[in-house]
């Protein structure tokens, strides 16, 4: 952890260079549940389509801080504006660019969603590549493959865990479903962690209390 960040614990960044595959999801779901456990968070919505700001504009009041953040210079100023609080998660771009690059300087811990097809498990390997590059010079950071989208009993579910091991990254044990309630609630503003009884919200839970462990 860098000492001129003062209060500011940890840096999540969701990233993956294939679009769709839930970083803004899990970037606003992580966020939330963070911010539910009484933690002061900031959101930095690094993706030029602001989808993470769209969906805090659909709120009337908000849950935490959202600012619009999709410059190469994030590394470079993102100690200036996190001193107020206690976690900062990134929303990551599609596409590899310099902006990826960024984040991942910028972050403590790079999350890639991942669905379970094989063309995902290829397509991030770019992204985990760029990862690998950066950890040279910044032997600290985390990565980890975060399975989403895993439809319940289907042979694609449980092998992607033996395809995903050739990219040589850790994959979280706590896998996030397919689950239209992602879609429905983010519609309003809202998440899953406002619904009483959904499986969901509990793997959100765990999700967040996993990546907790691990930093
Ligand atoms: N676990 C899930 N179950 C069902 N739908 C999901 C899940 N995760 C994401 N989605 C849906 O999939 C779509 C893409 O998700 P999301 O926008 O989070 O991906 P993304 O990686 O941020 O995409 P982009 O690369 O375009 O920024 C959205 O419509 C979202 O509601
Ligand atoms: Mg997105």
């Amino acid at each position: 952890m860098r000492m001129h960040r003062n209060t500011t614990d940890m840096i999540y960044a969701y990233l993956n260079q294939k679009g769709g595959v839930g970083k803004t999801t899990l970037s606003i779901h992580t966020a939330a549940e963070l911010a539910k456990r009484g933690r002061r968070v900031l959101l930095i919505d690094a993706d030029p389509q602001g989808s993470s700001l769209t969906w805090s504009n659909c709120r009337e009041k908000a849950l935490f801080t959202v600012v619009g953040m999709p410059k190469a210079t994030l590394h470079k100023e993102i100690d200036l504006m996190v001193g107020d609080y206690d976690d900062v998660v990134i929303d990551g771009p599609p596409r590899v660019t310099e902006l990826a690059r960024s984040i991942i300087l910028a972050a403590d811990i790079v999350i890639i969603p991942i669905q379970p097809s094989p063309m995902d498990v290829w397509a991030a390997a770019d992204t985990v590549d760029l990862v690998k590059e950066a950890q040279i010079y910044k032997p600290e950071l985390r990565c980890v493959l975060a399975i989403n989208r895993k439809i319940a009993n289907t042979a694609i579910g449980r092998d992607v865990r033996t395809a995903l091991a050739e990219l040589e990254v850790p994959v979280l044990k706590h896998d996030i479903g397919q689950r239209v309630t992602f879609a429905e609630t983010a519609a309003n503003g809202s998440t899953v962690l406002d619904q009483r009884r959904s499986k969901a919200r509990k793997e959100i839970e765990k999700h967040v209390n996993e990546l907790r462990r691990i930093l």
